[in-house]
């Protein structure tokens, strides 16, 4: 028998023991007073009294110990044609010069700063350089549109906000400059600096007394410490969609976060110091937090920084070129980028032009792995195929096949088992536990392991109804799904309206609050609807106003451009028809559970709570006309 069910009874039978001993391969300026401070749950505190440095334990211990040669991040630009190697030390001095710039303009331990960036080293050293000061940063996915970016703005209240003039996406090069200075025009609260990284194809125009150019300052400026925070103080701040237009803050904590990603490293994806780990994603987003920067960094490996996309950059074999040039070990994507290889080049033809005989194994995550795509994957790579399934919240994963601990034989629809720390159960809607087998809300028992969510910024009452209130003892996922008799964990989808677009996670509620804005539209709903490419794609159905008598070939066309100009043009909002009235129950409230059963053709049953049952027939013709279940 393997070592799996002991290392996990011991992390949910003796929590303390197991991550206080864990947090032995952390450097701390100060031991902790208590490994888990329960006082005020449900906000649990790891690693209280603890003294660390975020940055220290990714960056300068490792030149300390003497790994200051290795390289640190492999900047790889097929859109600009550029690659580049940065060692440890090198990391170490550039982050020290920026936090040594940023301090200059004011940023001290606790303060705020938004980070809109591209795929470029200067989004990790930015990062980096605010954990060095203690100040808090809060990266915004650069797909997100100004009103997006001015509402976090408004919520986080940085002192100053980093980005780059622009970016090459895919084919288009886009200026970040002008959205940042349309986000700050929106916003209420006005940071009192931009800093700006200028790129070679794309020079922004200046502000004057707010705006600064990162090589400027960088000139002069002084390299900073490592500033001793609390375990407890949070390092980071990450907004996600919820089921309202307003994001939810995610609030990550320093001490536990470290300990749990420089755990995960080894443990999840049986990585170590010096391994090259690749997570293709943005740093806009958590798996771009997690395993881009902090844990392959925490860890002492290889990371790479990757601007483009898996086809197009300029083909179908990108993927295979990086792995062969760098030595990749472990490849993190998500699902989505390999539909998008597999439609491009389904016999796997660019494979042929590459050696990946040092890749042992490829994870994916951020939405439903379909059988198809796995399978796929497993007869091109002849490598393990690792679904595993987490959230913003958890920042690393709740379930997943451990391949450093022991590797479990994968069944095809289950990311595998519980993860240490995660005392995954299934329960109804009353809050029973479910028996093996059966379909209920995913929960988490509290504690939390180390490293998940310490709160929401600012709104710690939406963080309890959230999260804390429908179960109380649990974390409530938002996914449903069972566990078998084995323990392996079935993940079938969300239980809310927050949906899953290119592994991108969005709110059909922000959508539905946008096009209620149109002044010819009453009444809106939004579903996700099955997507072969991306997972899932947003419709909207929309009643007009009485006495309203726009063309609704029009109205689509203006929604579009409104989706787009309010949340950006990552939520691919393309689709929308006109009905009549939408199905609702008797207390008003929208069916849109039975809508996305009848567009995804799936079985439903006819809810007993239905006002009137002919309002599904009108939905139903719509979809149909419109080619609808298109089949995922
Ligand atoms: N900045 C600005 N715009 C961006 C952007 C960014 N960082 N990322 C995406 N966009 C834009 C795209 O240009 C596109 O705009 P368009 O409608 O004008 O063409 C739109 O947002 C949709 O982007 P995307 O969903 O990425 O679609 P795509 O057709 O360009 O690419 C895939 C499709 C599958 C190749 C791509 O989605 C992909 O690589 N997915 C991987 C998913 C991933 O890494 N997820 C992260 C979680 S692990
Ligand atoms: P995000 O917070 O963007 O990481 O999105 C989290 C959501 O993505 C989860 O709540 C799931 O609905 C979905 N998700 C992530 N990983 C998986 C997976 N491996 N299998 C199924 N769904 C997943």
């Amino acid at each position: 028998m393997g070592r799996y069910n002991d290392v996990y009874r011991e992390s949910i039978d003796n929590p303390e023991g197991f991550w206080g001993n864990v947090a032995e391969e952390i450097t701390w300026q100060k031991k902790w007073d208590t490994v888990l401070d329960s006082s005020e749950a449900p906000f649990y505190r790891w690693f209280k009294g603890g003294e660390m440095n975020t940055c220290f334990n990714a960056v300068d211990r490792h030149v300390e110990n003497g790994l200051g040669e290795q390289t640190a991040i492999i900047f790889d630009s097929p859109v600009t044609d550029t690659k580049e190697k940065i060692s440890y030390r090198e990391l170490r001095d550039r982050v020290a010069v920026f936090a040594g710039a940023l301090r200059s303009q004011g940023v001290q331990k606790g303060d705020r700063v938004i980070i809109y960036m591209p795929m470029i080293p200067e989004a990790a050293v930015a990062m980096l350089a605010c954990a060095r000061l203690g100040a808090i940063h809060s990266v915004v996915f650069g797909g997100f549109a100004a009103h997006e970016l001015a509402i976090r703005i408004d919520h986080a209240q940085p002192r100053v906000l980093i980005t780059a003039s622009g970016a090459i996406e895919g084919k288009k090069t886009l200026g970040y400059k002008p959205l940042v200075d349309e986000a700050i025009n929106q916003s209420e609260y006005k940071p009192e600096k931009c800093i700006i990284f200028q790129r070679q194809f794309i020079t922004s125009e200046l502000i004057e007394g707010r705006d600064l150019v990162w090589q400027d300052i960088v000139k002069d400026a002084q390299p900073a410490d490592c500033v001793p925070v609390l375990a407890t103080d949070p390092l980071y701040i990450l907004y996600t969609s919820g089921t309202t237009g307003m994001p939810k803050g995610v609030v990550r904590d320093n001490g536990g976060h470290a300990v749990a990603l420089n755990w995960s490293m080894k443990n999840v994806y049986d990585v170590d110091a010096g391994d090259v780990f690749w997570a293709a994603s943005d740093v806009g987003w958590v798996v771009g937090h997690s395993y881009i920067v902090y844990g392959p960094l925490l860890r002492g490996c290889t990371t790479i920084i990757y601007e483009g996309k898996p086809i197009g950059t300029p083909d179908a074999g990108a993927f295979w070129r990086v792995i062969n040039e760098y030595g990749v070990k472990t490849l993190f994507t998500a699902p989505t980028a390999f539909r998008a290889i597999k439609k491009e080049d389904p016999n796997g033809e660019l494979l042929k032009n590459y050696d990946l005989s040092c890749f042992e194994a490829l994870y994916l995550a951020g939405e439903r792995l379909d059988s198809d795509t796995y399978h796929w994957a497993c007869d091109l790579l002849k490598k393990p195929v690792i679904d595993h399934w987490w959230q913003t919240e958890t920042g690393w994963s709740i379930v997943a096949n451990c391949r450093g601990i022991e590797e479990f034989p994968v069944k095809p629809g289950s990311p595998t088992k519980a993860v240490p720390g995660y005392n995954v159960r299934i329960l109804n809607d009353e809050g029973k536990v479910l028996p093996a087998g059966q379909e209920g809300n995913i929960v988490v028992q509290l504690p939390l392991p180390p490293g998940t969510l310490a709160s929401l910024w600012r709104n710690e009452d939406r963080f309890i109804s959230s999260y804390m209130k429908q179960f109380p003892g649990y974390y409530e996922t938002s996914d449903g799904g069972f566990i078998d008799d084995d323990g392996y964990v079935y993940v079938m989808g969300r239980m809310d309206d927050v949906i899953n677009i290119a592994g991108h996670r969005l709110s059909t509620g922000a959508m539905e609050e946008v096009i209620a804005t149109h002044p010819a539209i009453a009444e809106c709903a939004v579903i996700g609807t099955d997507d072969q490419l991306k997972g899932q794609l947003p419709l909207g159905f929309f009643i007009l106003k009485a006495g309203v008598a726009d063309d609704p070939a029009e109205i689509q066309q203006e929604l579009v451009k409104m989706v787009r100009a309010q949340i950006g043009p990552i939520a691919c909002f393309r689709e929308s028809t006109q009905v009549s009235r939408l199905p609702k129950t008797r207390s008003g409230k929208i069916l849109r559970g039975t809508m996305r059963a009848i567009a995804n053709g799936k079985e439903y049953r006819m809810p007993s709570t239905i006002d009137d049952p002919t309002s599904l027939d009108e939905i139903t013709g719509s979809l149909k006309e419109m080619g609808y279940p298109r089949g995922a």
